[in-house]
């Protein structure tokens, strides 16, 4: 294995055990996601785990702002791929209250948590994994925020065979939605434009998310992206650095 590869589910499983058996908890480093998670899960306390760094704990804005471009009110099935410690999927939940909403993580300290704090979501401890032909994601929506396989490589051929895997039984219309820092080069961003070519069978979008402190209170999107656009702008200007552009792809088998 290089250690390029520390993302695969094979490898993030090695690193899970060496979490899972440690005796001394004072001795669990929580800049690791598997540490944190471990943490969180004794504790139920945010910032011993520093949960934060890992996982978005208040994503009401971003499933807000998912919801407006994905342009369904309502939804009967959605899996949330990398779902963590279920805070996501548990507002996805909130705003499409008639549909069955299942969060999958490879984690399982972080399922143990989700499935103790969120009680009306489904949770399932699995790695989503192209290489098990065995897994079968029959649902009319699947989410993946800052979900390792699409944030952590530049893999054009990864990023194949994970958006083959995950759209390969999607009905028609049915949809991947993908939630990620855009600017990342080490992200599926990099090939972005060759992936859209490689699939005929599938639409894709993308969609700017505004900065939080302007979208909570600009209605529309687009205006707020302008102004969004305008501070990244002024701040490479000022400080010589830019805020970081996240974005949306809705992609939706033909
Ligand atoms: C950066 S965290 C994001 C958590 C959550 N989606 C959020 O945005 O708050 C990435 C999560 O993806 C999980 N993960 C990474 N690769 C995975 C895979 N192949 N299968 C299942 N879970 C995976 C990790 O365990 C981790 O919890």
């Amino acid at each position: 294995m290089s250690n390029k590869d520390w993302w695969k589910p094979k490898n993030l499983k090695e690193s899970e055990k060496k979490i899972l058996s440690a005796k001394n908890i004072d001795s669990i480093d929580t800049r690791n996601d598997f540490g944190s998670y471990k943490i969180m899960r004794l504790k139920d306390d945010i910032s011993a785990s520093q949960l934060n760094e890992h996982n978005d704990i208040d994503p009401i804005y971003r499933v807000m702002l998912f919801k407006k471009v994905l342009k369904r009110k309502s939804l009967s099935s959605i899996l949330d791929i990398g779902c963590g410690a279920g805070f996501t999927t548990n507002e996805l939940k909130n705003a499409y209250q008639n549909a069955s909403v299942t969060g999958m993580d490879i984690s399982e300290d972080a399922i143990a948590y989700a499935q103790k704090k969120f009680n009306k979501c489904n949770f399932i401890c699995d790695a989503i994994d192209p290489t098990n032909n065995n897994q079968v994601l029959d649902f009319e929506l699947i989410t993946a925020f800052e979900f390792y396989p699409f944030t952590r490589t530049d893999s054009f051929k990864d990023h194949a065979d994970y958006i083959t895997h995950l759209t390969k039984n999607l009905r028609k219309g049915g949809k991947l939605a993908i939630v990620q820092l855009w600017d990342n080069p080490l992200s599926i961003s990099t090939n972005y434009n060759a992936i859209k070519d490689h699939f005929k069978n599938l639409n894709f979008e993308t969609y700017t998310i505004p900065i939080k402190k302007i979208g909570i209170y600009i209605k529309s999107r687009l205006l707020a992206v302008a102004l969004s656009e305008l501070i990244r702008f002024i701040q490479i200007l000022i400080k010589s650095r830019k805020i970081g552009k996240k974005k949306i792809i809705i992609i939706t088998k033909k």
